[in-house]
């Protein structure tokens, strides 16, 4: 059934058409619902806006030696035989179409994450398409609703898949670019080497179930351990981070550095903020702003500082050559993001119990509501069914003592509160990281049809049950 009232009812199709309605004149003052719908209209684009040019795009996933990590052969599963896989570049309005091939041991498919796509497009096992055999090809075609940093990676057996090296960044460029002077893309990665420096041979370890997954000893950008970023004095720079890590949670520190946080999970904030202290779980993505206007001899060593006691270096920035004039322009950081204040006065609509068991093929399940996602094989029923173009509060109890990201698919979401106290990020996400006991409210107004999955982005615990579906349903 729909919301009772026929405000309710206006309040979505204005929701869905972005016309005014004038719910108000009735004289019952709307609900909390009904403002926090309200007030999402215009967030982003219900629809994509095809300017009918197909880019086409080859990728082949197969086993290959790449001289990785300082330079040594490295076995590999890659994406062309690059890790970080190819760099895929479009314009908002530009279809994309990934002919994909399989020549791996096993089988796979390709996930677009954070792209809000045709359902059929996601890259979900069984739910979404067949896994694609080795030996086999399949067809992704889709046209972006947003711009912004994305990846793709797999979504067969991922903790192993997406550890081998199979992941790469899609970039979806505003309809008119901002005009920085580069635009930068560091991939961060954590690997688990052995003693011989081969990625280390066992998956899904009961010390990674256990734990927050695979956790690794070398950490890398752009599979560098030695990534060094030159640009010239007055240069102006969008950094777009994504963390591709199994498990690690990184906080990379700018500060000291001219430098705004102007997008996260793909999207633009409500308007820049300060970057520093942003956790970056696996799946996660933050594009900043940099402007370089000092000369400095010294290069400029970037750290995450996830365990304050324990930093890790990532990069380093170096300054040379001729200075530039620094592009003056209005941060693209200006985006309609919902305030949603009365979005904790919304009844919750579900809370997600987070937790784990003993049992299970892996020894240890990773559970939601008391449940392991028993594989993507089997028939499942949706964890949560929700209505395109609703308000909703969403909550997450985490009784367990480890991290969970949480990802939902085909669908933005804004942090309302952590512990029950409110927080007011002025931004969208597609991944939350929910810390170990924490309790984290979120909202949401669903845009697309289809089954979407809901997973931890700590692969490990993804493999040993901690996904479901969501199910949206059209208004
Ligand atoms: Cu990057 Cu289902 O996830
Ligand atoms: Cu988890």
């Amino acid at each position: 059934m729909l919301p009772s009232s026929g405000c309710a009812r206006a309040l979505v199709a204005a929701a869905f058409l972005l016309f005014h309605s004038s719910c108000q004149s009735g004289g019952t003052p709307p609900t909390p619902r009904e403002r926090a719908l309200r007030e999402f209209e215009g967030a982003y684009p219900l629809e994509a806006r095809s300017l009918g040019t197909v880019r086409t795009f080859d990728l082949v996933a197969e086993p290959t030696e790449v001289p990785l990590i300082d330079g040594h052969a490295l076995r590999v599963w890659a994406y062309n035989g690059q890790v970080p896989g190819p760099r895929l570049r479009i314009r908002l309005g530009e279809t994309l179409r990934v002919r994909f091939t399989n020549r791996l041991p096993q089988e796979t498919t390709i996930h677009w994450h954070g792209v809000r796509l045709p359902n059929a497009m996601d890259g979900v096992p069984h739910a979404t398409q067949p896994p694609v055999q080795p030996g086999e090809t399949f067809v992704y075609e889709f046209t972006p609703k947003d711009a912004g940093t994305f990846w793709f990676h797999p979504h067969v057996r991922s903790s192993e898949q997406v550890e081998r090296g199979l992941y790469g960044v899609l970039i979806v460029e505003d309809a008119k670019p901002p005009p920085y002077s580069r635009d930068v893309v560091w991939v961060i990665d954590d690997w688990l080497l052995d003693e011989t420096r081969q990625l280390f041979p066992r998956f899904n370890t009961r010390h990674d179930l256990a734990h927050d997954g695979r956790w690794g000893n070398v950490i890398t950008v752009n599979g560098r351990t030695d990534e060094v970023l030159r640009v010239r004095p007055g240069e102006r720079v969008r950094l777009r981070l994504l963390n591709a890590s199994n498990g690690r949670v990184v906080t990379p520190d700018f500060s000291g550095l001219q430098a705004k946080l102007i997008a996260v999970d793909g999207m633009y904030l409500r308007a820049p903020i300060e970057p520093s202290g942003f956790e970056l779980a696996p799946g996660n993505r933050v594009d900043i702003d940099l402007t370089f206007n000092q000369l400095s001899a010294a290069p400029l060593r970037i750290f995450e500082r996830f365990f304050a006691r324990q930093p890790n270096h990532l990069a380093d920035i170096v300054l040379e050559g001729e200075p530039v004039d620094t592009p003056d322009f209005g941060s693209p950081a200006r985006a309609r993001v919902p305030v949603w204040r009365e979005g904790l006065e919304v009844p919750e609509h579900h809370a997600f119990r987070l937790n784990a068991r003993g049992g299970g093929p892996l020894g240890i399940e990773w559970t939601i509501d008391g449940k392991a996602f028993a594989g993507h094989s089997h028939a499942h029923e949706p964890g949560l069914t929700l209505r395109q173009g609703q308000f909703y509060r969403l909550r997450y109890v985490n009784e367990s003592a480890r991290l969970h990201p949480i990802h939902l698919h085909g669908m933005f979401f804004r942090l309302l509160a952590r512990n029950g106290v409110p927080v007011e990020e002025s931004f969208f996400r597609d991944t939350v990281l929910v810390h170990g006991r924490e309790e984290v409210d979120i909202a949401l107004v669903p845009t697309d049809v289809g089954s979407w999955m809901m997973h931890c982005h700590i692969l490990e615990h993804a493999e040993a049950g901690m996904m479901t579906m969501i199910d949206v349903e059209k208004e």
